[in-house]
């Protein structure tokens, strides 16, 4: 894949960086305690910050591997941490990634998620050897189906009964995916 790790990037208004232990706070607050923005994710709100506190330094501890992506989302204009977006490589096929990404609730419906979004597809298609990425979601979960096709992504179906819900239940997930032909 030839990885390069969580590199700083940049769009026109945000920021994409590395996780660093004091945004502990901004991250609780901003939307880890929020079930609502956990509510079609695989992990449930933060009950309290000493959680985020410790999910945060398994962040930190990843950082060295050059295989681990997770980049916090931060507002240029006001310094503010929003959200996260990370990717993860597939196990078995060394050319396919996987993106993820949850952004706080008052931060919604300003195309955030797309402009990040965007930039993790030009990253990987540009600077690792990716050529297929894939997005799913829970079907219950349509602003996400909305991003992820604003970002030219091809639905390709429904996987019935794929996914567990945060409270273990099964979902259906809908399966997204771009490749580096069609992509520009
Ligand atoms: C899904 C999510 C990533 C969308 O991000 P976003 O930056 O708000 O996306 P956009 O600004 O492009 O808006 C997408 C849609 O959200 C809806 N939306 C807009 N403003 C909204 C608001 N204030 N509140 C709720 N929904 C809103 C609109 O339907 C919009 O579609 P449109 O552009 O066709 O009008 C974001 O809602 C989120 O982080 N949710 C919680 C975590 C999550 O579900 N992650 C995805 C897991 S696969």
């Amino acid at each position: 894949m030839n990885h390069k790790g969580t590199v700083m990037l940049e769009t026109n208004r945000l920021r994409l960086r590395r996780f660093e232990l004091d945004d502990a706070e901004a991250i609780f607050n901003n939307w880890a305690s929020d079930e609502k923005v956990a509510q079609y994710l695989t992990w449930k709100a933060h009950e309290n910050i000493a959680v985020t506190k410790k999910v945060l330094s398994e962040w930190g501890n990843s950082y060295q591997n050059k295989e681990y992506y997770r980049w916090g989302i931060v507002v240029k204009e006001t310094n503010e941490l929003i959200g996260s977006i990370g990717v993860e490589g597939n196990k078995e096929n060394r050319l396919i990634c996987e993106i993820g990404f949850y952004i706080g609730r008052e931060y919604l419906g300003k195309g955030y998620v797309a402009e990040a979004l965007n930039r993790i597809i030009e990253f990987l298609f540009t600077e690792t050897k990716c050529n297929r990425i894939e997005i799913v979601h829970d079907v219950a979960n349509v602003n996400s189906g909305k991003v992820i096709r604003k970002c030219n992504f091809k639905f390709e179906g429904i996987l019935r009964d794929r996914g567990l819900s945060n409270e273990l239940e099964l979902i259906d997930l809908a399966m997204y995916s771009l490749l580096k032909r069609e992509w520009r």
